[in-house]
């Protein structure tokens, strides 16, 4: 893992545009994971800046979101369908057909999941998958005790999950019970993943998931055993690591001809 701690959400999330654009200047075709939530915000508002004044191409790329709400229609209000457009879709150039985010309505549940993996590989496999983290360690919808193995399939999303997305749906009780997401093992045959977590309420998962052991217990420590992994942190959300300082210590003294990781190269 390279653990990346800059001063605030903003300041991490240009770190984060700067892999992004690198490596969608460099290869044009790149296949994208993408997530939602409020974490990759500032990350999707930067993108649409550099795709509006700096010419940021995104017109060959390809995109497969992490996960979708079961039984709410695209245009749900707040579907993650709706979400993508809205928050970044509808304002930059990727074609429609590129853009992949599960289907909460397929009547087919297995098979729409099959299909979605199919349509990964068929695509040459996901070169960057952007990631947030749930306070209780999820990735996607990967709750606690997923199988660190799992692929695209059907989820019961936790209590805890629940409670932290009423404000969306206005009550707990409209929170949808069930979710397709990408598996944990679909996560690790992305090729790279940048987790960014931001806040006070992230530093314990966060702690768990660079320091703890790997376990399905807190799904995002899987993270570990991937080779090239991002996390990208605001000061908060670090602020339980014990190895902290010396995350910054590696940041500071990066040798020049490492390429990469927000130095614009
Ligand atoms: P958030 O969600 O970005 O809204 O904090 C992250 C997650 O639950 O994975």
């Amino acid at each position: 893992m390279e653990v990346i701690i800059r001063a605030d959400s903003s300041a991490a999330s240009l770190v984060a545009a700067d892999i992004v654009a690198t490596l969608v200047t460099r290869n044009p075709r790149a296949v994208l994971g993408l997530a939602t939530g409020n974490t990759p915000l500032l990350l999707y508002r930067e993108l649409i800046r550099r795709h509006r004044e700096e010419g940021l191409d995104f017109s060959k790329v390809t995109t497969f979101n992490l996960d979708e709400y079961r039984g709410l229609p695209h245009d749900h209000p707040c579907s993650y369908h709706r979400f993508m457009w809205e928050k970044l879709f509808d304002h930059l150039n990727v074609p429609p057909p590129r853009v992949h985010v599960p289907d909460g309505m397929a009547e087919d549940v297995p098979e729409a999941c099959e299909a979605y993996e199919r349509a990964i590989v068929d695509a040459g496999g996901i070169d960057l998958q952007l990631l947030g983290i749930g306070t209780n360690g999820h990735i996607g919808f990967n709750e606690p005790s997923s199988s660190l193995a799992s692929r695209t399939r059907i989820k019961t999303l936790s209590r805890n999950t629940i409670a932290a997305n009423a404000g969306f749906f206005g009550g707990e009780s409209r929170v949808p019970r069930h979710v397709i997401t990408m598996g944990v093992g679909t996560i690790m045959d992305s090729r790279r993943c940048l987790l960014m977590a931001f806040g006070e309420d992230k530093a314990s998962a966060v702690a768990q998931m660079v320091e703890g052991p790997v376990s399905a217990r807190l799904p995002a420590s899987v993270l570990q055993l991937h080779p090239r992994t991002y996390v990208i942190l605001d000061e908060a959300a670090a602020s339980r690591l014990e190895l902290g300082d010396y995350y910054r210590w590696v940041y500071e003294h990066k040798p020049a001809w490492q390429a990469g990781a927000g130095r614009g190269k």
